[in-house]
Formats: structure tokens, C-alpha cells, sequence
């Protein structure tokens, strides 16, 4: 459809504006509130540019747009902006799970009409949200004679940042994917980087730099060209060609949340606005909860995958962990290393992996029936290492498998280095792929596509990284993508105290993550070693409120459990899904406090996390429900407690509570406070 017809169409529901040939070379959209404003500008080149200001102070000098393709003229220079096509939205929608049940998307909309001033028939759209949380912005690539199949090499977009910015990052297209700890620089440092990025301006507003619903396409990271020039640069394919794709296309969203502070990143929903609504209708089979799992003892080197007599995945010691799950109320319990191609060096060659043959001494047939029999599902598991043919290969059956069991939820994971995932092609040829290409993006939804097929939820280790997709298929329940709780296992060095204060500022902006928080035996190599948890036990606790996710697992050893049996409690009481959560204090890599109430439930519980610093945190309780008292039960650090000299120090005791209250929290270093309220009786008048 030409663009006139649709202008008239829309002209019903918005404001549309045709401008004349001679017309201005700039617009702008405000935010809902007025404090956002999103420009753009073609300037007498015909070069659109666009930029953003947050009461009227620049976050986004004015940064270039566009698109280059391998055969076709690029989609950058020679525009006259012919139209703009106004709309506004202010609904809410409700989440099937989630941190919050309502989330509310509101923002003014405009899409730019960029018309060639050299050949009129060529045009690029660029539909613009501004929300009061940020903005959002992408191509869109319409139907057109000349643009047809296109091979993306280059999309020219870019953040030009204020100077004296300070960013928290981690390196692009490194061997460990996601897995980094997070860099602490000023601007001018940042190479290539993943996204979230998280920045702070010299005047204290905070942004966050990603993108919304990676569907299609390859992932950018962030590439400094210049000083504080920010440039998206899409991961290639084994081919070298960006995106392979043909019209009409969307590119994912660009994203920026803005907020004056550090904690409005926490509350924005951006990036889940931006994303489509569920494509999977009922999906009540979707099942947040809690599980435990044969693992923590593999990365403790307790246990083996492999086959021999220190197999972790046998039928007794399955039974045993259902066990225990039942009696604790989990929900599932995750077995890792159950089925055939563990032996050998399977994280440098996943060709061996069956995902249907269990090794002898697994009956899973047994195992799943034993579960259901005591209320507890069996967490399915497949590890590619990265070979995507061979998992491609069996990716039916092994569903089928599953949900022939009853299995509701499958972990899957991709250990491979970047850029080493395998495809095989039908010559026989084997290509090597990254994670975060447009290869790994179909694969990643492919494999969510089929499991939601048979009514199975996907927890993704070594992920493409989290844009939003849990709206639209919410069976993608979790992921990992950045350094979990292994990491205390067995890389030197270990997660530094600030590592989870720096996670829900960064990774989390993109969506829940795997962490895997609970270990209780922080010390499992001896006080002495390096190789250790560095938080106290009391933080571990408060991670569970602090890292969301709608899957939480308790990751220690039984055993462990049973010697802090009443810190255990708060573990067994932590609901994972959400009626509001509000992040109530907290500075990036510093401290966080989370507060969140349970969905169906009249509970609230709070988390609190610090870096390697002690503090004292004056919190005011006026989340909590009006008229309402509460029985707080606190877990908090012992006054001598300290990460690594006194990390088992931790008190539990009980304070009567309500909203006109404010409670002290005090943090040892690598320390934290997690609480459960619980509405009480009035006292008689
Ligand atoms: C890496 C995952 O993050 C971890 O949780 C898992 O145990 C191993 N891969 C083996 O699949
Ligand atoms: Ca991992």
C-alpha cells in the first residue's frame, strides 16, 4: 500500500502529517510527561539523525541511523522526511507470570516516512515510541520494487553519550559469551560491549542502552568508533553477512530507558512493552516455581555427568532428591548428566549427545513416575555444547520424550566458545556460528517454538541474550547469559561481593536469569581457600528476592540445607511470581533493595544486597498495604558477619511492622537482609 492511502486510513486513529517537498527537516515527539523528547533531523544532506533529551539535557547527542546492504544501495543519505504518522497509547496488559501481573504501556508514537530525494520510489520508516521510561525505536523496511532480498552488512545506527559518562559493561564477541565479570569505566574505555549497557551521566541520570524482541535478525554489541560514539554492530553470520532477510522487514527495537536515578532502570517495563503479546494463547501450563537438582555436586567435582562410580544422575539418588523436594514443597528437581555423551571431553564436541538414550543406571521412566507420584516433576535436561545440528537433529523426539513423561520444563545449554557453535550442512560442511548471530537467534526460538509445542517451558544456559521474548512466548521461563553461582565453583577468581549488586542494574534489564542463588556451605574448599561464595549467608537468601526470576533455584547440597535448617525456612516461604515489585533504594554496583508481594497472596518480602561495603540502609516500609500490620520475619547478618571472615554469622528474628514505619537495614560487606511480611491480626483496640 503507498503511503497516501495508509495516511488516510490512519488519519482515524492518529494525526498524520504529509509534508511538502520544501518542508522542515526536523521533528520531535515528547514523552507522555513532557520530560522525554526524541528528535529527528535530515539536515540539508538528507542524513537523518535523531536525539534524545531528558529535561532538556542531552542523553543522546544527535547519532546516525541507517542500513547497508551487500548489493543494494544503502538506506542513509538523500532522505526527506515526507511523512509522519502520529498515535498515543496509555493500556495495560496482564502478565501470566511475571514481577509485576500489570504492567502499563504508555507512550506517544511516531513513524517517519523517509522518502529518497534522488529516487522517490525508495523508503525507510522509523516507528518511534517515547515512553515516560525511556524510548524505543525501529526500522521499518516496507515492501518496495527495488529492495527485495537483502543482505544486511552494516546497520549504521548509533548513541552518541554525554562526555564525562561512567559505563558498567562486559566485552563483545569474547570466548565466554555473556560470561564476564562487569567492567567499571569511564566511557571512553568501553570497546565492544554486550548490552544492557548501563551508564550514568554527570548530571546522575542513568540509561540503559539494549533492544526489544530480537526475533530475526543478529544481535548488536556496542562498538566505540569515537569517543562516546556508540555504534551498533550487528554479529555476522559464519558467511560474514549481517542478516539475511527481504522486505517488508522490522529490524528489533533500539532502546534507551532513562531515568533520573539509578533505581527507575529497575522499575521501567520498556523492554517488555516493546515486545509482542503472547503468540501461545493459554498457557497455563506455564509453571514458575522453585526446584533443586542434581548439579551444585558436579561443579563441586563431587560428582560426575559422565558415567563411573561417581555418576550424579542415577535412579536412587534421583528419588532421593524427589524426596526431598516433596518434602520441602519444590517443584521440580533438574538432573543433569542422565543421559548418553558425558564421557569424554563433551564441552569441546557435543556431536555424542543423545537426548533420548539415558545411561544404565537412570531409569527415567522410574524417575518421572516416582515424581508425580509425590507432587514433583522432573526438570529436563539437554546440553548441546554447542552443536546445533546434532540437537537439531534429535530436537523432536526429545520433546516428544519429555512431554511423554510428563516433563514440564527442560534447562538446555550451549557451552561452546563464541563464534564455535557447529552447523553442519547438508554437503557435509561444518560452519561456525556465534550465539548472539541471526543463526543463533532462529535456533534459540526455534527450540522455545517446539517445546511450546508440547506444552514445555525452556530455562536457556548460554543463551542469546534476554530482549523481551517472554511476552510473546512465555514458556521461555528463564535464562542464564551472564556469570552465575558456578562461577564459585570453579573459575578463578570467583563472583567478587559486587557482582550480584551489579547484575539486576545490568544483565536483569533484559529479563529473569538462571542465577541459581542458595549456597549455604560458602566455604566448601576451606576458609582458607580463594576459591569460595564471597557473600555472606544471609545475601545468599536475599539474591532469591534481589535476581528475579520466575524459576529460583535452591542450588546447594541437601546436606547443607539440613545444618541452617531455620535459614533454610525463608528459602522453602519465597514465592517466584509477582503481584508489584518495586526497587525501593539502591546505587548500580553499590546496594540494592528490592520489595515485591506475592501474586495470589498477601505477602510482601524485601532483599537487600551490598558490594564489598558495610552499610546502614534507612528503608521506608510505605510499599506495604494501607491498615494493614505486619509480622516481619528478618534475616539479616550477624553484627560480626563479613563475607570472608564471619560469612555463616546471620540472625533470624521477628518485628511487629507497617507502612508509617521505616526499618534499619544493616548490610555486612558482601552481606544482605531478606524479610517476609506477614499481614497480622490487629491489636484490640
Ligand atoms: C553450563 C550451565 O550454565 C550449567 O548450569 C550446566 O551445569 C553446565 N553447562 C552443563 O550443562
Ligand atoms: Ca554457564
Amino acid at each position: 500500500m503507498k503511503w497516501p492511502q495508509r495516511a488516510l486510513y490512519i488519519f482515524l486513529l492518529g494525526t498524520v502529517t504529509v509534508f511538502a517537498a520544501s518542508s522542515d527537516t526536523s521533528s520531535n515527539i515528547l514523552s507522555p510527561d513532557g520530560r522525554i523528547r526524541f528528535s529527528i533531523d535530515v539536515g540539508q544532506l538528507g542524513i537523518p539523525k535523531y536525539a534524545v533529551t531528558f529535561d532538556d539535557e542531552f542523553v543522546i547527542h544527535p547519532s546516525a541511523l541507517g542500513l547497508r546492504f551487500a548489493a543494494h544501495a544503502a538506506l542513509e543519505r538523500d532522505f526527506r522526511i515526507a511523512a509522519r504518522e502520529d498515535s498515543a497509547n496509555d493500556t495495560t496488559w496482564q502478565q501470566p507470570w511475571g514481577e509485576r501481573r500489570l504492567v502499563r504501556d504508555n507512550y506517544n508514537e511516531g513513524l517517519f516516512l523517509f522518502q529518497s530525494t534522488s529516487d522517490p520510489e525508495r523508503e525507510l520508516r522509523l516507528r518511534v515510541r517515547v515512553h515516560n521510561d525511556g524510548v524505543g525505536f525501529r526500522y521499518e523496511v516496507p515492501e518496495q520494487d527495488y529492495y527485495d532480498q537483502l543482505d544486511i552488512i552494516d546497520e549504521l545506527t548509533e548513541f552518541r553519550v554525554p562526555e564525562e559518562t561512567f559505563a558498567w559493561w562486559v566485552p563483545g564477541r569474547g570466548w565466554n559469551r555473556y560470561e564476564y565479570l562487569y567492567r567499571k569505566t569511564p566511557i571512553e574505555a568501553v570497546t565492544l560491549a554486550h548490552t544492557p549497557m548501563t551508564m550514568r551521566l554527570q548530571s546522575g541520570v542513568h540509561i540503559s542502552i539494549h533492544e526489544a524482541a530480537l526475533v530475526d535478525y543478529a544481535a548488536f554489541v556496542l562498538d566505540q568508533r569515537r569517543p562516546g560514539v556508540l555504534k551498533t554492530n550487528l554479529t555476522p553470520r559464519s558467511d560474514g553477512i549481517r542478516v539475511k532477510t527481504q522486505t517488508p522487514f522490522v529490524t528489533p527495537w533500539r532502546t534507551i530507558q532513562i531515568s533520573a536515578d539509578a533505581i527507575g532502570v529497575l522499575n521501567s517495563s520498556l523492554i517488555l512493552n516493546l515486545n509482542e503479546p503472547n503468540a501461545l494463547n493459554d498457557v497455563s501450563w506455564v509453571e514458575p516455581g522453585k526446584y533443586v537438582g542434581i548439579w551444585w555436586a558436579m561443579h563441586l567435582n563431587e560428582k560426575t555427568w559422565g558415567s563411573g562410580p561417581a555418576h550424579g544422575a542415577t535412579t536412587a539418588a534421583t528419588k532421593r532428591y524427589i524426596d526431598f523436594a516433596a518434602k520441602h514443597g519444590f517443584d521440580g528437581v533438574l538432573v543433569e548428566g542422565w543421559n548418553v555423551g558425558w564421557d569424554g571431553d563433551w564441552f569441546s564436541d557435543g556431536s555424542g549427545f543423545s537426548f533420548t538414550e539415558a545411561y544404565p543406571d537412570f531409569d527415567i521412566q522410574a524417575v518421572t513416575d516416582y515424581a508425580l507420584e509425590h507432587g514433583v516433576r522432573l526438570i529436563g535436561h539437554h546440553e548441546t555444547s554447542g552443536h546445533i545440528s546434532n540437537y537439531e537433529d534429535q530436537m523432536s523426539a526429545a520433546f516428544d520424550l519429555y512431554e511423554s513423561l510428563g516433563v514440564r520444563q527442560v534447562k538446555t545449554g550451549y557451552v561452546a566458545d563464541g563464534g564455535q557453535m557447529e552447523r553442519v550442512d547438508t554437503q557435509g560442511i561444518t560452519h561456525y556460528e556465534w550465539h548472539d548471530s541471526q543463526f543463533g537467534v532462529r535456533h534459540y526460538r526455534h527450540a522455545v517454538e517446539e517445546a511450546a509445542r508440547r506444552r514445555i517451558s525452556i530455562n536457556t544456559h548460554e543463551p542469546i541474550k534476554a530482549t523481551g521474548l517472554r511476552r510473546t512466548y512465555p514458556n521461555w521461563i528463564s535464562r542464564e547469559g551472564a556469570r552465575g553461582q558456578e562461577f564459585n565453583a570453579w573459575y578463578s577468581p570467583p563472583n567478587p561481593p559486587e557482582h550480584t549488586v551489579l547484575l539486576p542494574y545490568t544483565r536483569l534489564l533484559g529479563g529473569p536469569m538462571d542465577f541459581t542463588p542458595g549456597i549455604f556451605d560458602l566455604t566448601f574448599q576451606g576458609a582458607d581457600s580463594a576459591q569460595r561464595v564471597q557473600t555472606t549467608l544471609a545475601k545468599q537468601l536475599a539474591l532469591y528476592v534481589v535476581l528475579y526470576s520466575p524459576i529460583q533455584m535452591a542450588a546447594d547440597l541437601p546436606r547443607n540445607y539440613a545444618r541452617y535448617s531455620d535459614a533454610f525456612q525463608f528459602i522453602v516461604d519465597v514465592p517466584t511470581d509477582w503481584e508489584e515489585s518495586i526497587a525501593v533504594a539502591g546505587e548500580v554496583g553499590d546496594y540494592v533493595v528490592f520489595a515485591r508481594k506475592e501474586r495470589e497472596g498477601n505477602d510482601w518480602y524485601l532483599g537487600s544486597v551490598t558490594d564489598e561495603e558495610s552499610r546502614v540502609l534507612r528503608i521506608p516500609l510505605s510499599f506495604l498495604d494501607a491498615g494493614q500490620d505486619y509480622i516481619a520475619t528478618i534475616y539479616r547478618d550477624g553484627d560480626d558477619a563479613h563475607w570472608k571472615d564471619d560469612p555463616y554469622d546471620y540472625v533470624i528474628e521477628d518485628q511487629r511492622l507497617d507502612r508509617e514505619h521505616s526499618l534499619e537495614l544493616r548490610l555486612a560487606a558482601g552481606g544482605g537482609t531478606a524479610i517476609r511480611f506477614r499481614p497480622a491480626k490487629k491489636a484490640a483496640e
